[in-house]
């Protein structure tokens, strides 16, 4: 049977979890109450969970290719509408990691169909970097996209209705931007947090509900 293999993984799982924990299951059959949204890569060496140490219940995921954060896009939005208006996070963490594939590709020619429309805004990025930025080999271009992504994602977030709505309300919300290093699986802070409306530049300002 395909897959055998993952089921029977399941299983020795599911066990040792309720050794460790009997009761766990029970109580997150019942609810769930994260206090963090993770929005990160697809990739599959970015586990979520795993590198910052929590366990089911405890982070509540995205995962698009390269960690973007986009207006029109209804699932992202979806998800942190979700997190911020029923489970009421208090952070939301926008990872990155560097040699990121999808921040590589989008920096050369490609032909991934429609991977190429997704990265889009990625590629227009490229053209807001400083001067020297291109004499740089592609290795240290890329890591260096890999920053200024997570950087301009968390003011996506932080522009979103949502979160300024949360704002308004009165509510504890911080908007975090990481990157993670494969090579060592170390997170890196990249400084560029927000936490209240007095950061939102004025043409970002969204009328908001009363
Ligand atoms: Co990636």
């Amino acid at each position: 049977m395909p897959l055998r293999h993952l089921l029977s993984n399941n299983k020795t799982w599911a066990n040792e979890t309720r050794e460790l924990d009997p009761e766990m299951f029970a109580k997150l059959a019942e609810q769930q109450s994260p206090k963090y949204l993770w929005i990160g890569c697809s990739d599959s060496r970015v586990p979520a969970n795993e590198i910052v140490g929590l366990l089911p219940g405890e982070l509540f995921v995205h995962r698009n290719v390269a960690n973007l954060v986009k207006h029109t896009d209804m699932n992202c939005q979806a998800v942190m509408q979700y997190a911020v208006d029923v489970l009421g996070v208090e952070h939301i963490i926008v990872c990155g990691h560097y040699g990121c594939g999808g921040i590589a590709a989008a920096l050369g020619q490609t032909n991934a169909g429609v991977a190429d429309y997704w990265l889009r805004s990625v590629k227009d990025a490229y053209l807001r970097t400083e001067p020297g930025f291109r004499a740089l080999d592609q290795e240290r271009r890329v890591d260096i996209m890999c920053e200024n992504n997570v950087i301009e994602q968390v003011a996506n977030v932080a522009h979103s209705k949502i979160v300024q709505r949360a704002w308004q309300q009165g509510k504890q919300l911080m908007v975090h931007g990481w990157i993670y290093s494969i090579r060592d699986g170390i997170l890196k802070d990249l400084n560029c947090t927000y936490q209240s409306l007095d950061q939102i530049d004025p043409i970002y300002q969204i009328e908001l509900d009363k």
